[in-house]
């Protein structure tokens, strides 16, 4: 055991009490510490004929005022269970109403995990001396427009104000239904189940709120494509997207590995391409899960991914794609099967032309978004095009922004706004308009280039916000060498992404200001080669919610300018995690019990740790896997990001006292091919000689820019190696 002694540990300042509940926490609010008890009998009101206020009529306001107050001037009454019968204002809100009583009557939970141990009598008040809610009154001050249930970023006014006052009247006012939906789910966070069991309160009285996003784009991407996620799946998923005030799931829904998606003009293309026939989504599925995201204010974004990760269509049109299940995989793509489309064929045009029309009539009634993919385009692909043969950039460059302009030009004429992934401005120089949003994932530099560029940029920077991240290799490694060189076989982007990690990261970090406005926000990725509807719970949530925090309330705390804390965090996302559990989320465990019923949050803090470990193996190696830290130079480089260094060092410092027996294993550890015993593409080049000279230097270059790769993580676009021999997953 290390004694405390040892280690440092510094008082840190104190929260005032009664902690504040709220996940994502709200830009400005003040509680009382009265309590007040619910009940399912309460006064519903939703703009309860005081507002003039205009449906979807043509009718101006003043004109209109009598029917607009007959037709809203109606009692809510709270019904269990209620979907919106249709897409209009007073739908949603109703549902959105039923959905937060429920998390408050059915869903929620007795806090004792959040009190010292047997001192949550003196937390729960006295249900005999039960004063009551009377009302809570909605008020919507602006109209609903269509584009609020498929909104652009910055389209939908999301703030509200709540206030809950000691003699038990709540108000909730908002511009725009999204908004309603928002403060709601505030709302519902403020209550407690009671330990009798029939009683649900709240001791926070009186409450005032205001509360607005810090950024328009809150997303989580999941990829379906790796494994296939069931409907339900994507709505509990949608579910708590919304419960952590995030808008945006970006389902990466076809990939080279399965193609889950029906096409009705082209059912052969996930009858054949989906893992299996019960795989897939059916057009009354995409409609359901559309319209599951519009009433939770999750609008629903699809990505196929192109003109890489598209091998899936071999099954259905092998005359589409080339370098399908190519090997070795590294030379043609990041992981198997390979397969592109072929970047100068009518028969591809003519096929996306289809596919288009069959599709993007179906995503513009609920999305203003279709992504077009992108990443990864490995150049190699195209020397087996029978029409191109060549992997050189002067070719290649010129048909990609030819098949780039092509395929934006349609998403726009479907009424659609097109995004992408950041290879293509970046690594390919393809122009794309600036209506186009670019979503970033190799880093902060590439943030800055984008913007620099004039680029609206969301950002997945995955030293920070790939969920799927260090939780080990789904490659497999056969004895001898391969085996050896990957020992312990991490996966590429570990370690993984702790959520004091995730919470740390502002995707506007060093930029100046103008830049920082083109950062619409951000997605947390989940790429699923070893995820599926088993496990997604508990490796997303509650790491998801760190994202979602950061990118509602903002990195920085108003009130002082200062960065959040992970001591004012905690508390609050130990409970979000239980509300979440109690709401049928099967998120993760942040702390220990005792951190949670522990008085304060620095019981668990270590504010700082000085010369215990030092980089003498022997020292690092003792014992910490038991501790709370690990050593020290690790977890600090890596919270400062800098992953160079920790990676560096974790090899002079760790590795040998480790596993003296074996060669150090790179960081991010896929093997490399074996000497060639597939095809080169020198063997079809027309200039054969030439290349061949050229792959010699490279392959000596690769030696040690192999090395480097681990190091260079944050500037990956140095050279071109950073693709080779790394699985690389989107
Ligand atoms: C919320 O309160 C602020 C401050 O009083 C006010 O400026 C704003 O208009 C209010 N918003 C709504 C939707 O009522
Ligand atoms: C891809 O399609 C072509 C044409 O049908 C076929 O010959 C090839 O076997 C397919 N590739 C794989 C790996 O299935
Ligand atoms: C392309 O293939 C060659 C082998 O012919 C390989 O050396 C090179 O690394 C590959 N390029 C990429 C980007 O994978
Ligand atoms: C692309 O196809 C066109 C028409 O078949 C042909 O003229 C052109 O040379 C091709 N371009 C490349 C780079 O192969
Ligand atoms: C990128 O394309 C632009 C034209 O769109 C051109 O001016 C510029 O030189 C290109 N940059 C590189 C590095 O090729
Ligand atoms: C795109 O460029 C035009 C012309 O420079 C400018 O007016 C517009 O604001 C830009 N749009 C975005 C989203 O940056
Ligand atoms: C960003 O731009 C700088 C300067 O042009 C360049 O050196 C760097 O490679 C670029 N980085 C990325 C990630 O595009
Ligand atoms: C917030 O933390 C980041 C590092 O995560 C740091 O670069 C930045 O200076 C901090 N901001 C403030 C205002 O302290
Ligand atoms: C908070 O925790 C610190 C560190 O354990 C302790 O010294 C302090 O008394 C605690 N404060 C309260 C209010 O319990
Ligand atoms: C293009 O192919 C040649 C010959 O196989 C190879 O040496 C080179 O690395 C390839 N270039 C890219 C960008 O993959």
């Amino acid at each position: 055991m290390i004694s405390k002694s040892i280690f440092s540990f510094l008082l840190l300042a104190l929260l005032s009490s009664p902690a504040f509940a709220i996940w994502p926490i709200p830009k400005s609010y003040q509680q009382g510490n009265k309590p007040l008890f619910i009940h399912q009998n309460l006064a519903l009101s939703y703009n309860g004929g005081n507002v003039c206020w205009n449906s979807f009529s043509e009718h101006s306001c003043p004109l209109d005022e009598f029917s607009t107050k007959y037709e809203y001037n109606e009692q809510l009454v709270y019904t269990y269970g209620y979907s919106p019968a249709s897409i209009n204002s007073k739908e949603i809100v109703q549902a959105g109403v039923s959905r937060a009583l429920a998390s408050i009557f059915q869903t929620n939970f007795v806090p004792w995990r959040l009190h010292g141990k047997n001192e949550l009598s003196s937390f729960e008040p006295d249900v005999n001396q039960a004063k009551w809610i009377k009302s809570l009154a909605i008020t919507q001050t602006g109209e609903d427009k269509p584009e609020t249930f498929k909104p652009l970023a910055g389209q939908v006014d999301e703030s509200y104000n709540l206030t809950l006052s000691e003699d038990g009247v709540a108000k909730l006012s908002a511009v725009t239904s999204t908004g309603v939906l928002r403060g709601l789910e505030t709302f519902s966070q403020l209550f407690y189940t009671h330990s009798t069991g029939t009683f649900y309160y709240t001791p926070y009285a009186p409450v005032s709120i205001q509360d607005s996003p810090e950024y328009p784009h809150r997303g989580m991407l999941l990829d379906v494509a790796r494994n296939f996620y069931p409907v339900k799946d994507i709505q509990r998923t949608i579910d708590a997207l919304s419960w952590n005030k995030m808008n945006r799931l970006h389902v990466h829904i076809t990939d080279s590995q399965s193609w889950p998606l029906d096409l009705p003009s082209m059912p052969e293309v996930a009858r054949e391409g989906a893992y299996s026939r019960s795989q897939i989504y059916s057009e009354s599925d995409l409609k359901g899960l559309q319209e599951y995201g519009v009433a939770r204010g999750v609008e629903v974004v699809l990505e196929i991914d192109m003109p890489g990760h598209i091998g899936s269509l071999n099954w259905s049109h092998p005359e589409l794609i080339v370098a399908y299940d190519a090997q070795p995989y590294q030379w043609w793509c990041a992981e198997p099967p390979c397969g592109a489309f072929r970047l100068n064929s009518t028969a591809v045009d003519r096929f996306l032309e289809a596919m288009f029309d069959d599709l993007l009539p179906r995503v513009a009634p609920y999305a203003a978004y279709f992504h077009t993919g992108g990443d990864e385009l490995n150049a190699n692909d195209s020397m087996l095009d029978p029409g191109i043969r060549s992997n050189k950039t002067e070719v290649l460059q010129p048909l990609l922004q030819k098949f780039v302009d092509a395929q934006h030009a349609r998403v726009r004429k479907h009424g659609l706004t097109p995004m992408t992934w950041e290879e293509i401005p970046l690594n390919w120089n393809v122009s794309i308009g600036n209506d186009t949003v670019v979503q970033a994932w190799l880093g902060d530099a590439s943030v800055k280039n984008l913007t620099a560029k004039g680029l609206q940029v969301i950002d997945s920077n995955y030293n920070y916000w790939y969920l799927d991240c260090g939780r080990g290799q789904w490659m497999v490694f056969d004895n001898g060498a391969s085996y050896n060189t990957y020992y312990p076989f991490n996966d590429w982007c570990g370690p993984t992404k702790a959520w004091q990690l995730v919470y740390s990261h502002d995707p506007r970090a060093g930029l100046a200001a103008e830049q920082a406005a083109r950062v619409l926000g951000g997605e947390v990725a989940v790429w699923s080669e070893t995820i599926d509807p088993v496990n997604l719970d508990q490796v997303v949530w509650p790491r998801a919610s760190a994202a979602g925090e950061v990118l509602w309330s903002g990195r920085l705390d108003p009130a002082t300018g200062a960065n959040r804390t992970q001591l004012d965090a905690a508390p609050r996302l130990n409970e979000f995690r239980e509300r979440m559990v109690a709401r049928g989320v099967g998120a993760s465990v942040v702390q220990m019990t005792w951190c949670m019923q522990a008085a304060n949050s620095s019981e668990c803090a270590v504010a700082a740790v000085t010369g215990l470990f030092d980089l003498d193996g022997d020292q690092v190696n003792w014992g910490y896997k038991h501790h709370a830290l690990h050593p020290p130079h690790v977890a600090a480089t890596v919270a400062a990001g800098d992953h160079r260094l920790a990676r560096r060092r974790r090899r002079c410092a760790a590795a040998p006292a480790l596993r003296p027996a074996l060669p150090q294993p790179p960081a991010s550890a896929v093997p490399l091919p074996a000497p060639a015993p597939a095809p080169a593409p020198a063997a079809l080049s027309p200039e054969g000689e030439e290349e061949e000279e050229d792959d010699d230097d490279d392959e000596e270059d690769e030696e040690d820019e192999d090395e480097e790769d681990d190091d260079d993580v944050e500037d990956p676009h140095k050279d071109e190696e950073f693709y080779r021999g790394e699985t690389l997953t989107a």
